[in-house]
């Protein structure tokens, strides 16, 4: 089955073209100048007035991730569908190895929970929770599974956290076998000190899960993690940057021409301390980690500055959703902290949003060129992860994994018409430039105007390559 989509703008990384697109089964054949070739179809999309995006690429989900006694509320039928709702047609989740046992059961639990079931294209990271000889072996097997990158937690002492020691021996695998090592760099030691003293003084809420994970505790990590990931000779990509003088860490290795890379997330860009500080418990809907920062202190300026010089190279969402009050079978997840805002399960919803917001505060502002808000939705991801030029972008045998945005529309974010599963919008009654009118993933379309095309099981395993991104 051939398809056309014609009189569009299309857009790349690389730039801007009046053109058309031929499509062939699930594959982008041909790209010509407006009105220059003789191509039929048997499908034709009129995109006249319209831009035609590569699909969003976001590589930091958890889809049913177990946290603080509950799991995400999205699993991976719900997740992929609302992400392809949001014009993002690959995502890549992390599989969790438990304390304790093989890496390899972790991965292939996370293969049967996800396998027929996504809606979209989608691989994996691999959690390393339990840095060992024996994971280490596993990290080579990995490798040759099509799992290049390997997340280390400097965070959560007695659940995720690897000690130095483990997170070195790590980093001079991923140094030997060309992985990425992907890192959630905050003092997770210092920050439980801190909590311990937070909730002996009575102070409980919300806005204490910030208070008690200062911007010093992301610097101070990131700059350790860089200093082992330079001794080991591995590249470095550091998740969910929210803090300015972290991501100066990074911009101080990348000048030294170290290949560290940084990933912050939409929650960082826009939400901040008056939304933990929502009365009636809202806050909870905010608690992340890294956590969102304090507005008046100049870390969303900062973050947009990074991501305009490159600093900072990729926007994911970190889309990990519970609940406030209303799920069927997890109940009122985030409620679990009432009273103790150590016992909020840590994460939030977007994973439907990303390309929007991102859009609306930096097309629509004037912060990015259009071609530049591709590159950090969807063709450096693509890149940074090993799956360039399948994904990424639109060229002559790419994925036809495509998005037909209208930009003369407005939307409004709400829970109301999300399809997440879960039962608050972080950005309800937001209002946003830029209307997603169809998704295409691999030449099926998955969205048509309000209506969803797409089937459980669409959505095929990808197995990667290693970093294309490197110096
Ligand atoms: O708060 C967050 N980020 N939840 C998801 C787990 C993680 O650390 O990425
Ligand atoms: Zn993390
Ligand atoms: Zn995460």
């Amino acid at each position: 089955m051939k398809t056309l989509i014609e009189n569009g703008t299309v857009i790349t990384h690389a730039g801007r073209m009046a053109a058309d697109l031929l499509i062939d089964g699930e594959t982008v054949v041909g790209i010509a100048a407006r009105g220059s070739h003789g191509w039929t179809a048997e499908r034709a999309i009129d995109a006249s007035g319209r831009y035609v995006l590569p699909g969003g690429v976001d590589v930091h989900t958890h889809m049913e991730l177990p946290f603080g006694g509950t799991f995400a509320s999205d699993d991976f039928e719900s997740g992929t569908r609302a992400a392809a709702w949001g014009g993002t047609t690959t995502i890549l989740d992390f599989a969790l190895q438990t304390i304790g046992e093989p890496m390899m059961a972790g991965y292939e639990a996370w293969r049967e929970k996800s396998d027929g079931n996504c809606a979209i294209d989608y691989g994996f990271h691999m959690i390393v929770s339990d840095v060992n000889e024996q994971t280490l072996k596993e990290m080579d097997i990995l490798m040759g599974e099509g799992v290049t990158s390997f997340k280390l937690f400097m965070a959560y002492p007695g659940v995720l956290y690897s000690d130095d020691g483990q997170i070195f021996m790590a980093m001079q695998k991923a140094a030997e076998n060309g992985a990425t090592i992907m890192m959630h760099a905050e003092n997770g030691i210092v920050i439980d000190v801190l909590r311990e003293q937070a909730i002996k003084r009575g102070e409980t809420d919300p806005i204490y899960h910030a208070v008690t994970r200062p911007p010093i505790t992301e610097a101070e990590a990131t700059h350790r993690a860089i200093a082992y990931a330079e001794l080991a000779g591995c590249p470095l990509y550091v998740v969910h940057m929210s803090a300015d003088e972290a991501v100066a860490e990074v911009a101080l290795a990348r000048d030294r021409g170290l290949n560290v890379f940084g990933e912050t997330c939409p929650q960082y860009l826009y939400l901040d301390w008056d939304n933990l500080r929502e009365p009636d418990f809202d806050g909870a809907k905010y608690v992340c980690s890294t956590p969102v920062r304090d507005r008046e202190a100049g870390h969303q300026e900062a973050l947009w500055k990074y991501l305009a010089t490159n600093d900072l190279q990729v926007i994911s969402t970190d889309h990990c959703p519970f609940c406030m009050n209303d799920h069927p079978t997890l109940g009122t997840q985030k409620r679990l902290g009432e009273g103790d805002f150590t016992k909020i399960p840590n994460g939030l919803p977007g994973v439907e949003e990303r390309m929007r917001l991102i859009y609306d505060g930096a097309v629509s502002d004037g912060r990015m060129s259009l071609e530049r808000f591709v590159e950090v939705c969807s063709a450096t991801p693509a890149k940074m992860f090993g799956m360039y030029p399948k994904k990424g972008t639109i060229a002559v045998g790419s994925d036809a994994d495509i998005v037909i945005w209208n930009p003369d529309t407005e939307s409004v974010m709400s829970v109301d018409v999300n399809h997440m599963d879960v039962d608050y919008s972080a950005y309800e009654g937001k209002t946003v430039q830029g209307k997603i009118e169809m998704v295409l993933s691999r030449g099926r379309v998955l969205i048509e105007g309000d209506t969803y095309h797409g089937s459980t099981g669409d959505g095929d395993f990808i197995a990667r390559d290693t970093n294309q991104y490197l110096i």
